[in-house]
């Protein structure tokens, strides 16, 4: 049995894949939640949605047949030309390898949003540094503001700081297409 976190040499031989999310991914995607221990876990009909009605603002990430990593997001309405980044997670077979740059740097490219959010709490190592990378390989800026305190979301939980990235350029993705 391999150690947690740590990537299996049957996991490390295969190509990661990203695709757009389908609604039969929900399940994958909510059990990785659940296991991350991190993330606040909706109700699977939560994930069942953001497949169905965001998937054009999410992506999963594949080892072969296993969904084993997602970014859920949204265009935020009152600001389309932001992506909120609402979730990413990687199961901990899977990480260390990318997985979540990769995800989120494909869903930047298609999106084409020139402002990226997120909140992050501020224990995550791994997330500010997930999301400082982004910022830098587009070169782009990297703003904190406290979104949502504990009045908000109930005192056992930790503030979320707002990540706001920006503004992202695509000249690159253009060069990569044409
Ligand atoms: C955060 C998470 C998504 C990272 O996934 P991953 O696929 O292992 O990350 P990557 O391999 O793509 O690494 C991306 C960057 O984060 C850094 N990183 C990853 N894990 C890290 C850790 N535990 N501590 C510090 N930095 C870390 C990497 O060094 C890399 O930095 P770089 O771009 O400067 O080289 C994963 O650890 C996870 O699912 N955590 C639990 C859920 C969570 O906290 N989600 C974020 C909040 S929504």
């Amino acid at each position: 049995m391999s150690a947690p976190g740590s990537v299996t040499p049957e996991v490390d031989a295969q190509a990661l894949t990203t695709s757009t999310p389908l609604v039969a991914d929900a399940v994958s995607m909510w059990e990785i939640a659940a296991a991350s221990r991190v993330l606040d876990v909706k109700p699977r009909y939560a994930y069942a949605l953001m497949c169905r009605d965001f998937s054009a603002t999410s992506i999963v990430a594949r080892l072969g047949d296993r969904v084993v990593g997602y970014v859920t997001g949204y265009l935020r309405p009152d600001a389309p030309d932001t992506l909120f980044v609402w979730q990413v997670a990687v199961h901990a077979d899977a990480r260390g390898r990318r997985a979540a740059a990769t995800m989120l740097d494909e869903l930047v490219s298609r999106v084409r949003a020139t402002f990226l959010e997120t909140t992050i709490t501020a224990d995550n190592d791994a997330s500010i540094a997930l999301f400082s990378g982004l910022a830098q390989r587009r070169g782009a800026g990297m703003e904190r503001t406290e979104l949502f305190d504990g009045a908000v979301l109930g005192a056992d939980h930790d503030p979320e700081f707002l990540y706001r990235i920006g503004p992202m350029t695509h000249a690159s993705d253009d060069a990569r297409t044409r």
